[in-house]
């Protein structure tokens, strides 16, 4: 096995472990994935402000997401399939976060149900829903996650209609995945993955089957999407939802000031800048570019966090740093995940901890909430690109 020192590492052994179709799945953006690089690419275009001499003793990164204290600002994304990137993947990365002291959020598309992860851990995780046309599953959802005392709900509000992803169509991938000769040729290459597979019960949408109709009918991931998902989901939406959870809510896939603002009115607790990881709109702004302006328009409204294109620890300081309160981190997880099980996971805790706690004690900060925009440098090309004024 490589020497594992940065995230990059993880992803390159997931890529031999993962059979193809479900590493695809989780490395692919829409159409021509230039969105899904940017939100890589545009951290490497806000450059850090250097603080030498400061006392660098007692740091501290614990901090609080929607009020609930996290050992540092970090959450898993909620991913689709994530039991597809290992056996029990949900299980074992809830395992992991609850260790660490950070939330872990179950998807709606998870293998592992709502129940098995609860069953599992020992403290609540969230919990991300996508409204589907069948209000009466949307509700018996919410009333599932209650039931095993989630503490979050996330409401996905930009996929109403998938994105295409060119990787999904390519490798056949259907929802729930059904098996072709190639597929059972691409699984034949992972044997470990095989192994971890016939060892378990959870090999279809745990949330799903059993509990809405029709599931088991569908050819692809996309005509799935378009039979089940609610085309007509609206802002009004959000009251329907908040009256039938009755707790705290987080709207995630803002990419737009006014539509932050929008979220700020819904009286969700907090929103997600996100762009569903450059799966969803190619074209759009990468994460990082779209949160300062959505930090300017909300204030402190509503609070705020981003995902999308987090590979490191200083990525979470430069979204702390322009706005966010806490972030969330998907594929790096998945290829944790993928690589070593629950232990990657962990793996990629403490590589972005390493990561984030030693760049705040270079930019002469010993305390994660008091990152701002004075740790970031005027002059980055980021900056510039989308005229961000900085206010420091
Ligand atoms: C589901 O959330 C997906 O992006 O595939």
């Amino acid at each position: 096995m490589p020497t594992i020192v940065e995230i990059r590492d993880l992803k390159e052994i997931a890529r031999t472990k993962v059979p193809k179709l479900f590493f695809d799945y989780a490395d692919s953006g829409s159409w021509t994935e230039s969105t899904y690089r940017a939100n890589e690419s545009d951290f490497h275009k806000l450059l850090l402000r250097q603080k030498i001499a400061v006392d660098m003793t007692n740091r501290n990164l614990s901090s609080q997401m929607i009020g609930q204290d996290v050992a540092m600002p970090i959450a898993m994304a909620p991913t689709g399939l994530t039991g597809m990137q290992h056996a029990d993947g949900e299980i074992l990365a809830a395992q992991a976060c609850e260790e660490a002291g950070i939330p872990f959020t179950l998807s709606t598309m998870s293998i592992c149900s709502l129940e098995d992860v609860a069953a599992k851990t020992s403290k609540p995780f969230w919990f991300q829903l996508y409204v589907m046309k069948d209000r009466d599953f949307v509700s018996r959802l919410i009333a599932r996650a209650k039931a095993v005392r989630c503490s979050a709900l996330v409401l996905t509000f930009d996929l109403q209609i998938l994105g295409q992803r060119h990787k999904d169509l390519r490798n056949s991938l259907s929802a729930p995945p059904k098996l072709t000769p190639k597929h059972l040729w691409q699984m034949s290459q992972c044997p470990r993955w095989c192994l971890g597979m016939l060892g378990t019960k959870r090999r279809e949408f745990g949330n799903i089957v059993g509990h809405v109709s029709g599931v088991d009918d569908m050819s692809s991931l996309s005509a799935w999407t378009s039979q089940q998902f609610d085309p007509r989901l609206s802002w009004d939406d959000i009251a329907w939802v908040k009256e039938q959870w009755g707790g705290p809510l987080i709207l995630k896939g803002i990419l737009d000031p006014d539509d932050a603002r929008r979220a700020a009115d819904s009286g969700a607790d907090a929103l997600i800048v996100s762009n569903h990881g450059g799966r969803q709109l190619d074209g759009a702004r990468s994460a990082i570019a779209a949160l300062p302006d959505i930090a300017d328009a909300v204030g402190d409204r509503i609070e705020i966090h981003m995902d999308g294109g987090i590979r490191s620890g200083q990525d979470v300081l430069k979204a702390l740093c322009l706005g966010a309160k806490g972030v969330y981190l998907g594929r790096p997880f998945l290829y944790g995940l993928g690589a070593m099980g629950r232990a990657g996971v962990t793996k990629v805790i403490d590589i972005v901890r390493n990561e984030l706690d030693i760049t705040m004690a270079l930019c002469g900060e010993r305390d994660v909430t008091q990152l701002g925009n004075q740790n970031i440098d005027p002059a980055s090309p980021l900056l510039k690109e989308f005229d961000i004024p900085l206010d420091t």
